[in-house]
């Protein structure tokens, strides 16, 4: 076991691919920091500040070498990577071979035996930078797919810790899952965790049958009894749970993620954000319909999907430019990997293409916009938008989709939203769409657009119910709750699983 060290330990330690701050060069030429808008951060700052806690992650450029240090009342312990480790773990394993195998193979995984070893390497350099800083008996919550080794590695490092893990990406059926060559190991490190979260009840269930599959260990329900010891390092061939050994419960189930609701709430009524979205409406030359989509730049976005359905509306003559116009918002990200670099080419080319048959001098039909915005500017955007796209082909959540939501407290605007990212499960006032069938989703926006007034705003309050009762915090801290219990009331058993159910 690893000792923690005596001076710098922690309570509660969050363990992420990113530190949840920016680097800023300031007017002087010094770089601080700056915590970056996500609603993760927003859930578990209180909770950090109050309880003594500390967030081990990457600050998102090569080789940055920093001492931990403290910002706005947290603990940031960063984890230098180099460039051929960025390449190999973060752009090759992460995002070119799990990334795209977690979304259903909707681009073609890479399987690269040099990208596993540094995978394995950097989260064992996690797991070790975690291992020291926690305190005894310290909560651990490890994040998302680029960190699956670490709950295992830190298991056999620190059996005295409570390890939560979240996977914030779909976890894949046993058909898809089964192509990855490390698939025992993924598994074998992730059940290192006490409670391993997921968005879907589907993906839990999922993971419980790649469980079943690979191990042979008994599941039931949201339970799943591993066998001490076997746990931290997988071998080959399925095992069988043998009566009477020790046995570990872990919980596998799903803790549907959200926003901080409160926050978007309060940016949709300030004053200077509302006037904004009219000057985009009056930029956008006061079109009666504006719809808008909001995406990192991903094939798991469905972006393509969107523009042919409104490239055949506009061709079919349903929709005119002078009526209606796209702004398409389209966030750089990961674009040195080569199916994202395919992507813009293709997206651009389309975009293009649209703009070109039927544009106007007057009216452009797609407003496509290759670039990041505040949460302010995103606000005003939400407000001005008469009908938000999420077609997605395959999405963990969608946080869009609750942020645009969460803004329109004046009940105005209607979202159509794809069966396939995981915000369909509660947010079922939405038009749902299957993004695959065209004329599904040109259906769709004609609805939307021609949505009597009533219908839209009796759909947006329901809406607007899921979202404002279920926001971020409630889902930290059902998941915290989940994870105590887990420890305080299923301690480590000989017992045979039936024996207590
Ligand atoms: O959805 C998974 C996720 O890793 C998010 O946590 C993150 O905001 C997004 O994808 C972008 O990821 P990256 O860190 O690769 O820019």
């Amino acid at each position: 076991m690893t000792t923690p060290n005596s001076g710098e330990t922690y309570d509660f330690v969050v363990v992420a691919n990113r530190l949840p701050v920016d680097s800023v060069t300031q007017p002087d030429g010094s770089v601080g920091w700056r915590m970056s808008p996500g609603g993760l951060v927003a859930a578990l700052e209180p909770l950090m500040k109050a309880s003594d806690g500390a967030w081990v992650g990457w600050p998102g450029a090569p080789d940055v070498e920093l001492a931990p240090f403290e910002h706005e009342g947290i603990r940031m312990v960063p984890i230098a990577l180099n460039a051929g480790e960025i390449e190999n773990y973060y752009e090759g394993f992460s995002n070119d071979t799990l990334w795209p195998l977690y979304h259903d193979v909707i681009a073609q995984p890479s399987y690269h035996r040099e990208w596993w070893e540094t995978y394995v390497d950097v989260n064992r350099r996690f797991a070790d930078a975690t291992a020291r800083i926690a305190d005894i008996g310290a909560t651990v919550w490890v994040h998302d797919y680029q960190l699956q080794l670490v709950p295992g590695m830190l298991r056999e490092a620190r059996p005295d810790l409570t390890i939560g893990f979240f996977n914030h990406i779909p976890f894949p059926a046993y058909g898809i899952f089964s192509q990855l060559p490390w698939r025992q190991q993924i598994i074998s490190g992730l059940l290192g965790a006490d409670v391993i979260g997921f968005q879907r009840v589907a993906d839990a269930g999922n993971f419980a049958r790649a469980v079943r599959r690979l191990f042979g260990y008994e599941t039931k329900g949201t339970r799943i009894w591993v066998p001490v010891g076997d746990s931290s390092d997988a071998d080959t061939g399925t095992r069988s749970h043998v009566r009477g050994a020790p046995v570990r419960r872990v919980v596998a189930r799903a803790f549907p993620i959200s926003i901080d609701a409160t926050s978007y709430i309060e940016l949709a009524k300030d004053p200077a954000i509302q006037a904004r979205a009219r000057q985009i409406r009056e930029e956008l030359g006061n079109p009666k319909t504006i719809m808008l989509g909001v995406d990192r730049l991903d094939y798991t976005k469905g972006i393509g999907h969107r523009l042919k359905a409104f490239g055949e509306l506009l061709a079919d003559g349903r929709l005119t430019v002078d009526d209606v116009t796209l702004v398409q918002v389209a966030s750089p990200s990961r674009e040195r990997v080569a199916s994202y670099m395919q992507l813009r080419d293709e997206i651009e080319l389309t975009v293009g293409r649209i703009n070109g048959d039927y544009g106007s001098i007057g009216h452009t039909a797609i407003n496509y916009l290759h670039q990041g915005y505040p949460r302010e500017e995103m606000v005003a955007l939400y407000l001005a938008a008469d009908i938000m796209l999420v077609t997605a082909l395959r999405d963990g959540m969608n946080l869009v989709a609750k942020e645009y939501v969460a803004t329109r407290a004046d009940l105005g605007g209607v979202l159509v939203l794809s069966e396939f990212a995981g915000a369909s499960d509660d947010l079922r006032q939405a038009l749902l769409i299957n993004p695959h069938d065209i004329e599904g989703v040109k259906d769709a926006i004609m609805q939307a657009i021609e949505m009597p007034q009533s219908e839209g705003r009796r759909r947006m309050r329901a809406l607007r119910k899921r979202v404002i009762e279920n926001d971020v915090v409630k889902w930290s801290r059902v998941f915290l709750d989940e994870l105590q219990n887990s420890t305080t009331v299923h301690p480590v058993s000989h017992e045979h699983p039936d024996a207590r159910t």
